[in-house]
């Protein structure tokens, strides 16, 4: 389109679609104003929580003034630990601690007149409390999600203290609840910010292809502060295109407006740089636009069918045995996902850092995010419908404008029964009507076996857009038949993604490929093998994504030869070493394109 066509378009159109509401964070923290705080933070253990006590209250920070004052803790004279970074994997001591931290950390900040300060957390796990100069600031639980408080009005001019507490105890009310495969990593595990706002700011906002559309723009925009009525304008200079609008009373405007774009893929993981400005505040976001929808048995990206080459991966870097947060940590897991020839990728088994987001987004992965809803779950709790939605929100305010998240995950293998169906089908419809750009899924394990035939049945499959069958046939259940005899069966007219599948193997071990316990790496191998042979039976099979792509730790993981608290699925060791089954996935993929997969026939044999 010439530049004399500049589209300019003035309305603000209202459209009846319900908003995806701002949680108590503000979106795109990597386009705003912001200083680090991350790095040396002074800590307390408190192994009995204490500090929350009235006769020691750590967060007062006191210190001693006469001569018969005393307090029995300190930050000053105690030991340190780096933020980002989970605490198990920083001190020997707390490689099992479940329990509270108590961080502290001294910043200068000199607040300008008309400026409004925020701190921003990427994520703690798991109960954070936040005081600013000894004043509680909020408290979030999650420890996978963002969230911030506006400190405004807590700050002193020069030296501020910020003091934290983080418990990561488990609780059967928790989401995830007691029990889960993967190390309970507690801390400051993402990194944290002062965000410094105009006092009228752009808070929150959605813009991706309407449904249904490659060329027609709808979202909307939500600013915060007094000053609600503003005029607004989008653009994206490289489209050539300039959207205009006003906000109402409420800060709020819903929007449309057309937009001749390069759709996102994974082969052209096309962003364009949005400028989203309005009277007040300003800021800019990298944002790709693609459609993503299902056709009976087909999952359609940009209107064409796609089969999912996946992987899962949980945020850890197996080297370090902590939690992932950095570029450099995502960067080593997803170029180990590009390498085996990936364009899917589950990030299990909860929302895992914005870098990974933003990267694998930048890289050509389509993916799937989800909330820690895993396995052992009391869905009676009478909260569990409030805590779902608000790790929903949480997870879907802060990657709703990353084009890449083609499906949000309910839940991991919960058990089929009325209490769960009815959480999960409210998970459903509020996440419809919170995003109605994407698809959901969920994943779970409930299928029957009758000789060679697998049946998927689960009742809640009905809600889903994208069936997600967890299966480990030559691991935890022998093959009831050879792999190609296998028949699989659906109730349901929709796509399937074998969403987990793999079997374990000790990097190194060498040994018979039909022995389980001999964890060797050609067991390993055999199971892909075997499986790949049965998804050639599977015509509505349209991805696979094994367990998973490196080793990781796990306190369900206790044989001391084998595991040594590590799950040994990966298709790379905990040293980063790749194993045999890592070759056979890896062909695999490289012998599917989409145009041959829909007739399930692999290329190469
Ligand atoms: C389950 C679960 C994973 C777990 C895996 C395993 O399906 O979803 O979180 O790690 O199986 O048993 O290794």
């Amino acid at each position: 389109m010439r530049t004399s066509n500049l589209l300019l378009i003035v309305a603000a159109f209202v459209v009846s679609f319900q908003s995806i509401k701002g949680q108590n964070f503000m979106e795109n923290i990597p386009g705003r104003n912001k200083t680090s705080i991350n790095g040396q933070w002074k800590i307390i253990i408190d192994p009995y929580d204490r500090g929350m006590t009235d006769w020691t209250s750590i967060w007062k920070d006191r210190k001693p003034t006469g001569k018969t004052d005393f307090y029995e803790y300190s930050f000053e004279e105690g030991p340190s630990l780096e933020v980002p970074g989970d605490w198990n994997s920083q001190l020997p001591q707390l490689k099992y601690y479940e329990g509270t931290v108590w961080y502290k950390r001294s910043f200068n900040k000199n607040l300008l007149p008309g400026k409004r300060v925020f701190i921003n957390f990427g994520a703690a796990n798991y109960f954070t409390n936040v005081y600013v100069n000894n004043i509680e600031a909020g408290y979030h639980e999650g420890g996978f999600t963002p969230f911030q408080f506006e400190i405004t009005e807590l700050l002193n001019e020069g030296e501020n203290d910020v003091i934290v507490r983080v418990n990561n105890e488990r609780k059967v009310d928790a989401i995830p609840a007691l029990h889960f495969d993967w190390w309970n990593y507690g801390g400051l595990t993402r990194e944290v910010y002062l965000i410094e706002t105009p006092e009228t700011y752009i808070d929150d906002y959605f813009i991706q292809l309407k449904k249904g559309s490659s060329d027609q723009i709808k979202g909307w925009i939500k600013l915060a502060g007094e000053k609600s009525s503003q005029e607004f304008k989008i653009s994206i200079h490289e489209a050539k295109v300039v959207f205009t609008g006003k906000t109402n009373s409420e800060s709020y405007a819903e929007f449309e407006f057309k937009a001749n774009i390069s759709l996102w893929s994974p082969e052209n993981p096309k962003l364009y740089k949005v400028e989203i400005l309005c009277e007040t505040d300003s800021l800019s976001d990298e944002i790709g636009f693609r459609t993503i929808e299902t056709n009976g048995l087909d999952i359609l990206l940009n209107g064409n069918p796609v089969f999912l080459k996946g992987i899962n991966f949980h945020e850890e870097v197996p080297q370090r045995s902590g939690r992932a947060y950095s570029n450099a940590d995502a960067l080593m897991l997803l170029n180990w996902s590009k390498e085996l020839g990936c364009n899917f990728i589950r990030l299990a088994h909860y929302p895992q850092n914005e870098n990974i987001v933003r990267m694998a987004e930048r890289m050509g992965f389509m993916l799937w995010e989800e909330i820690p809803l895993w396995q052992g779950i009391n869905f009676s709790d009478k909260n569990i419908i409030s805590k779902t939605r608000i790790l929903l929100d949480e997870m879907i305010t802060r990657d709703k404008n990353r084009c890449s998240i083609i499906l949000w995950g309910m839940s991991n293998e919960t058990r089929p029964a009325p209490d769960r169906d009815h959480v999960i089908t409210q998970m459903v419809q509020h996440t419809r009507e919170a995003d109605p750009t994407r698809l959901i899924t969920s994943a779970f394990d409930e299928v029957s076996y009758e000789n060679n035939t697998v049946t998927i049945n689960d009742t809640l499959s009905r809600q889903l857009d994208v069936l997600a069958v967890n299966q480990y046939l030559g691991w935890y259940k022998a093959w009831p038949a050879k792999p190609t005899e296998m028949v699989w069966k659906s109730e349901f007219n929709k796509p399937l993604i074998m969403s987990e599948f793999g079997a374990e193997a000790l990097y190194g071990i060498s040994g018979p490929d039909d022995v389980a316990s001999s964890w060797s790496e050609e067991y390993q191998a055999k199971v892909f093998t075997d499986q790949i042979q049965m998804f050639k039976q599977i015509p509505f099979l349209k991805g696979t994504c094994p367990w998973l792509l490196t080793d990781f730790r796990s306190p369900f993981r206790m044989h001391p030869v084998f595991q040594n608290e590590w799950n040994r699925k990966g298709l790379v060791s905990d040293k980063g070493f790749r194993k045999k089954a890592w070759y056979v996935l890896k062909d695999y993929y490289n012998s599917i394109d989409n145009d041959t997969y829909h007739n399930s026939a692999i290329k190469a044999e």
